[in-house]
């Protein structure tokens, strides 16, 4: 977790702005969750025995024992507001984007935080595929427009409840004959979590992961249709994807299409993303001792179909949905990525300057007029001499000053000077707005 200051600010601000605008045009409307939710949100949303809920999601109990979470994701968030908020009678579906922080117990590195910021968008209450390929295109839009050159998505099905169960028995029937050459976690995950079998970038499991049955060749008629649909659909909205019959994904809620947005061109990669506990010594016994690749890249952006979810969380009728979150701390640590400013923020057209007492005291009334005129300024009202003042202004090139000595204040005037010309006029205080926007 970490402190962001300043420039940094604005740059997420900024990623904020153009995503939200981009949603907006698109219909979707805000929503904002709590950060605190009780556990079960995640526990029975999420689901126990994924990473993120056995050893990454803080947990606290409170006074009276109750148990909460910080979040640690803000899918299953929204679906409780979804519930409990009644959108089931809204129109369908309800088009929903957040932003905010989410946290995670996890080995921090480069890309990976403890706290990090997420933008999401979320379609709930339908279950057409041309959903699926709409939140894949706004999302590679978005990371388009704010620089990405070189997005590939990777996109596979991971089935539903007709035709999982038989492929999860084929896949553990499969990995029980090589029980003795896969990782101590594999041997786990045939018991807790199968799908993840799949995407275990141990040495020793991916010979093994090669002959596996893969989920594609096993989805009923009905997931197979979803699936050439979605892919349909963004062949005409020209994304470039990649269908990766390896991908599943850690959360549990997913149903049909699951998808991760790569950068191509500069992929930030993970040191160990199997192994949440791994330290840095680890990764260095496990080079010395020749061991493969520790390595594989991170994923910019994620999501999938969750049609289960509403019903995993106590809802009777299941709520068909579809969306995706884009780790925004790690677009910004692209190097193709724009410097986006948030609307607030402007250049400053005007350096304020005050001389002397008499001017101190009426400094804030000038600086409110220029506000109220919606003219940028930057000022030093903590310092006193002229000549320090005139060197920040000429240091942030800053076109004019608006100069309030002892004799200005008694007056009622100010000057304004040219810092290109250096041309100067004095302008009574209450032409002064009208002066400034007719010169600049
Ligand atoms: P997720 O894959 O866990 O999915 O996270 C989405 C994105 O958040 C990742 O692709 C990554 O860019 C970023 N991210 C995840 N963990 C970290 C971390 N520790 N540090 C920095 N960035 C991180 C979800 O959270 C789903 N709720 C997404 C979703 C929305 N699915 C449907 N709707």
């Amino acid at each position: 977790m970490r402190d962001i200051i300043g420039d940094e600010h604005y740059d997420y601000q900024g990623f904020f702005e153009k995503a939200a605008e981009i949603a907006v045009y698109y219909g979707f409307k805000p929503i904002e969750t709590p950060i605190l939710e009780k556990e079960e949100v995640f526990t029975s949303g999420v689901g126990i025995g994924t990473d993120i809920i056995d050893k990454e999601m803080y947990s606290l109990k409170i006074k009276g024992g109750e148990r909460l979470a910080m979040r640690p994701e803000g899918t299953a968030g929204t679906m409780r507001a979804y519930l409990e908020n009644g959108m089931r009678s809204w129109p369908q579906p309800v088009m929903l984007y957040s932003y905010g922080s989410f946290f995670r117990h996890e080995n921090p590195q480069k890309g990976r935080w403890r706290e990090f910021r997420q933008f999401n968008i979320e379609m709930l209450g339908t279950s057409k595929s041309i959903a699926d390929a709409m939140i894949i295109k706004i999302i590679a839009t978005i990371l388009e427009e704010a620089g990405l050159k070189n997005i590939q998505v990777r996109i596979n099905s991971i089935g539903d409840k007709e035709c999982r169960p038989a492929y999860i028995k084929e896949l553990t029937a499969y990995y029980r004959k090589h029980l003795n050459s896969v990782c101590a976690n594999c041997q786990q995950r045939i018991k807790t979590n199968p799908l993840r079998l799949l995407d275990c970038k141990d040495s020793k499991c991916t010979e093994i992961q090669g002959g596996a049955p893969d989920p594609i060749s096993s989805l009923c008629n009905e997931c197979r249709t979803h699936f050439k649909e979605v892919i349909e659909y963004l062949e005409e909205t020209h994304v470039s994807y990649e269908i990766d019959n390896r991908l599943v994904r850690g959360l549990d809620y997913y149903t049909k299409t699951v998808f991760e947005i790569f950068n191509e061109s500069e992929p930030l990669t993970d040191k160990d993303a199997n192994e949440p506990d791994t330290t840095e010594k680890d990764i260095a016994d496990k080079k010395k001792k020749g061991d493969s690749e520790t390595t594989r890249p991170l994923a910019l952006a994620a999501g999938g179909r969750y049609d289960r979810l509403a019903e995993s969380m106590g809802s009777r009728k299941p709520v068909p949905s579809v969306g995706g979150g884009i780790g925004v701390d790690r677009v910004l640590l692209s190097p193709d990525r724009f410097i986006l400013r948030p609307r607030i923020v402007k250049k400053p057209k005007v350096y304020f300057i005050q001389l002397g007492f008499e001017a101190k005291l009426k400094c804030i009334a000038v600086i409110e007029i220029l506000r109220k005129a919606r003219v940028p300024i930057m000022h030093s009202v903590s310092k006193d001499k002229l000549s320090g003042q005139l060197a920040v202004a000429e240091r942030l090139s800053i076109p004019y000053t608006v100069i309030l000595g002892q004799k200005e204040a008694m007056e009622g005037t100010v000057i304004v000077r040219n810092m290109n010309t250096r041309s100067q006029d004095t302008v009574a205080l209450a032409d002064l707005a009208m002066y400034i926007k007719k010169i600049s």
